[in-house]
């Protein structure tokens, strides 16, 4: 009986599985909170599957799913869905590259000679926006979060350069964000929406993100970034802000389709 390849990866927040059939890859998501229903889907959906764990919740997984699994190293996994996801759609990697894993917290890596290196990392990641969202707006739907965070003004809400150099020439371009957050004296006149709360957390993470970023592209002279994690699924204010200040910062942005599961990926792939 042919085995269905399936590699799958249990991260802090979303479980992420691809598997093969009939020479396709197919993907799907679960809440990592729910494990005994990914093990329910795996056995229910899947036959014969041949399975491959990784990610930090993949001992969790492993114990929950009573029959034979390999387990790999996420940090390599993740390289090798990469370099497969890339390849896909034709994107060439020119080495060293760095990829940016912005799960539910952010880790920064440096690709050579297809071997990966952590060089750091942050807290402000994708928890960051479910966790303030919830905190200052109290919802906690992703989708609804993501919507309304798109549809918001950050100008109610973050301080610009230009807000500061009120009628002078500012050294620095005016549209940079001088304060997230810093209306203060705007948002005690009027209360910004929800909206603006969201689209102004959004991109105070997307800002953190290539701020901390930068300075390992330079020091290891590196061009393309590669931004991967399911934050930047239906997250278009996440990419644009990304996006924006990499290219500001002369480095080449590149988000990768199906980019959540090259951890998976490398996990399936890695099953002879
Ligand atoms: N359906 C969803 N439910 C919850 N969060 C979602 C959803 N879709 C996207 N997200 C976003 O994706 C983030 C999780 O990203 P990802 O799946 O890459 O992380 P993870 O692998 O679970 O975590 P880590 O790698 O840090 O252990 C969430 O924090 C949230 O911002
Ligand atoms: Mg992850």
């Amino acid at each position: 009986m042919v085995q269905t390849k399936v590699g799958i990866d249990a991260g802090g927040t979303l479980t992420k599985i691809a598997y093969q059939t009939n020479g396709s890859i197919r993907y799907q998501s679960v809440p990592s909170a729910d494990m005994e229903y990914t093990v329910e889907w795996l056995s229910s959906q899947l036959d014969n599957p041949d399975v491959c764990v990784t990610g930090g919740k993949s001992e969790l997984l492993t114990k929950k799913w009573q029959a034979p699994a390999k387990t790999m190293v996420e940090f390599d996994a993740t390289t090798k869905g990469i370099e497969f996801l890339a390849n896909h759609q034709d994107q060439a990697l020119v080495e060293p590259f760095l990829f940016v894993n912005v799960g539910t917290g952010t880790s920064i890596h440096v690709v050579n000679d297809g071997k990966q290196e952590r060089t750091g990392g942050s807290g402000i990641g994708g928890g960051t926006l479910m966790g303030l969202a919830q905190l200052t707006t109290g919802i906690h739907d992703y989708k609804q979060i993501v919507q309304l965070a798109g549809n918001g003004n950050r100008g109610n809400v973050d301080l610009k350069v230009k807000d500061i150099f009120e009628g002078t020439l500012s050294p620095i371009s005016g549209d940079l964000t001088a304060s997230n957050f810093g209306k203060t004296e705007k948002m005690a006149a009027y209360a910004p929406e929800n909206a603006d709360i969201l689209a102004s957390i959004t991109g105070m993470i997307g800002e953190v993100i290539v701020s901390i970023t930068i300075p390992t592209a330079m020091q290891y002279n590196v061009d393309q970034m590669v931004y991967i994690g399911s934050s930047f699924r239906m997250n278009r204010l996440l990419r644009e802000t990304v996006s924006k200040y990499t290219i500001m910062l002369e480095k080449t942005p590149i988000f990768l389709e199906k980019g959540e599961y090259s951890g998976a990926v490398g996990a399936m792939l890695s099953i002879d």
